[in-house]
């Protein structure tokens, strides 16, 4: 097949949703629409697993079904179908982020009895502003949901953004029959299935049909008939341009639970959604199909293994095609390196790949000087924009609890920032050198703690410090000018991993009164010369 055919049968999406709403269903249906039933359950025990921030990290150390879920990959229809996983907790949203930089495409699950939630409406902001391409599936109308105009009144004004329903429910709750296809003119009836834990039976026939009438009641039929005729007298259409520019959602009503709408969303999804699309470079575009092969490293996961410990830097492709044993280049140390130990992850087995395409996610294993945001590249000229971090809100000092350790310590220090588990920070003129832990949520330091002591067996002990924000400052700051700063009594002057000065700040009034007190000081919520994309400086001028 040539490039051009791999590139246009690939979709590579996320699923994002507010915890509970229904992603590990929808992801474990998919799979089941996919082929891959075996692993349906997989993705169930891990998800029951990491109800608690404990329990999440006894999983992470096991690593087997944490790492199958990095990617799933699955052929369906003659598409090649890559879904990214991205973990549900608000204080991973910067690995989320990381995700999301990595898919050209998004399937939102919205509880159909709650509509949008806080977490869903913040990834939402996340995608949006990368331009990326929205599909809502509207999830649990087999509950009692809200009225189904509402919903979509809602996910128009809230996120301020086209909705254009696809499929309309007959019914909710009890009553929930299944789903009218507006672009065929047909009802789709579904049975219940013990658990939805097969493919859901399906008949179809036309709205007018008697059989239609027969399976609802006359006031229910008489409902979904006039919303119907409503949706069809705004006489909208599925824009396919203003979908993928991400200013209108497709919307599909549906249960996942019950394999409800299931089939219809993805047949669909994958009909409207993109194939790999062209990624910004500081040289310009790349195109999927400039010949030389590039991608960019958007996770790095070390020890999966724990029999031996290894680290790896997954790729997403973005031009040309990846071969085993290839010569490429690696953006930030400017060296050439070979890439032989390249894998494909999925469930608990690995296996080796040979080739990739645009779109597809490789894992390579021994690369230790791979960093997140890296190029890789056969082509030297192409350096994608790096991955912003975000701005961290949370800090601990870290200790090493026992001096035995101490080289250890270092060592699981050094391994985890490089994964970006935590950033770390120095506090200028401070006797001691200890490590300032900065992060977006706390459960970011558990999770330090937990992997330094069963890692590396390292026990670590922390400290809480007394600051909610940071700045960096210019780097050309001699030392001297940092002596002049006025620095807030509650801030502190410190520095970055590799040593950019930075300021602590205790609220935002410091970062005003630092300003004031300091004109012709700029700061910026992130370091000074990292290449500020449209799309990362939106982010980080909301605040995020
Ligand atoms: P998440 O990954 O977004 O956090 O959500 P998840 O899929 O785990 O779903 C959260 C809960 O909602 C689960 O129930 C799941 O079974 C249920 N659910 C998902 N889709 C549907 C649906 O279409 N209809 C109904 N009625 N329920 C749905 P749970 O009680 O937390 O787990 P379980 O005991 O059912 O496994």
């Amino acid at each position: 097949m040539s490039l051009a055919n791999e590139i246009a049968r690939r979709r590579t999406f996320a699923i994002i949703s507010h915890p509970d709403a229904g992603k590990t269903t929808l992801t474990e249906k998919l799979l089941l629409y996919g082929g891959a039933v075996n692993l349906a359950g997989s993705v169930k025990a891990r998800k029951n697993q990491r109800a608690s921030a404990s329990d999440w990290m006894e999983l992470e150390k096991e690593r087997g079904i944490s790492v199958s879920s990095t990617v799933l990959q699955f052929d369906y229809e003659g598409f090649r179908v890559n879904l990214l996983d991205t973990p549900g907790h608000k204080d991973f949203s910067e690995d989320t982020y990381r995700v999301l930089t990595a898919v050209d495409s998004v399937v939102m699950v919205i509880d159909a009895g709650k509509g949008i939630e806080a977490q869903t409406l913040k990834l939402f902001e996340v995608c949006r502003r990368r331009g990326v391409p929205i599909f809502t599936f509207i999830n649990k109308m087999d509950r009692p949901s809200r009225e189904p105009l509402d919903l979509i009144d809602e996910l128009e004004e809230v996120l301020k953004i086209g909705a254009y329903p696809m499929n309309w429910p007959l019914g909710s709750g009890q009553d929930f029959k299944g789903v009218y296809d507006r672009a065929t003119k047909q009802a789709h009836f579904f049975e219940r299935t013990p658990g939805g834990s097969y493919q859901a039976p399906v008949t179809v026939t036309s709205l007018a049909d008697e059989a239609v009438r027969g399976q609802l009641s006359e006031e229910l039929y008489m409902k979904v008939s006039e919303e119907i005729e409503l949706l069809d007298i705004a006489g909208e259409e599925l824009d396919p341009e203003t979908t993928l520019a991400g200013e209108l959602t497709p919307v599909y009503f549906g249960s996942a639970f019950n394999n409800f709408g299931v089939q219809l969303m993805l047949d669909s999804f994958l009909k409207y959604s993109t194939a790999p699309r062209p990624r910004q470079a500081t040289m310009g575009t790349i195109h999927p199909d400039k010949e030389a092969f590039s991608g960019f490293v958007f996770k790095i996961q070390a020890n999966m293994d724990p029999r031996h410990r290894d680290r790896i830097a997954y790729i997403r492709v973005c031009s040309g095609k990846f071969q085993r044993d290839m010569n490429v280049f690696h953006s930030r140390t400017k060296k050439k390196v070979r890439l032989s130990n390249s894998q494909k992850f999925f469930a608990q087995d690995r296996e080796t790949v040979d080739e990739a395409f645009p779109g597809d996610v490789i894992g390579v294993v021994g690369q230790s000087e791979f960093g997140i945001g890296d190029t890789i590249t056969e082509d030297p000229k192409v350096e994608f924009h790096a991955i912003p971090r975000f701005t961290p809100e949370c800090f601990s000092f870290v200790h090493s609890s026992d001096t035995a350790q101490f080289k250890r310590f270092r060592e699981g220090l050094r391994q985890l920032l490089q994964e970006g588990v935590v950033q770390a920070l120095y506090l200028r003129n401070s006797a001691q050198r200890v490590p300032l832990l900065a992060a977006v949520g706390p459960l970011q330091f558990e999770v330090f703690e937990h992997r330094m002591r069963g890692e590396y067996r390292a026990d670590t002990r922390q400290e809480p410090a007394p600051w909610t924000t940071m700045r960096w400052l210019d780097p050309e700051l001699t030392e001297d000018q940092l002596d002049e700063l006025v620095v807030p009594t509650n801030a502190r002057i410190a520095y970055d991993s590799v040593e950019r000065p930075v300021m602590v700040f205790s609220d935002d009034w410091a970062i005003d009164f630092f300003s004031q007190k300091n004109k012709g000081v700029a700061v910026s919520k992130l370091p000074f010369g990292e290449e500020l994309t449209v799309e990362n400086k939106d982010i980080f001028d909301s605040g995020s």
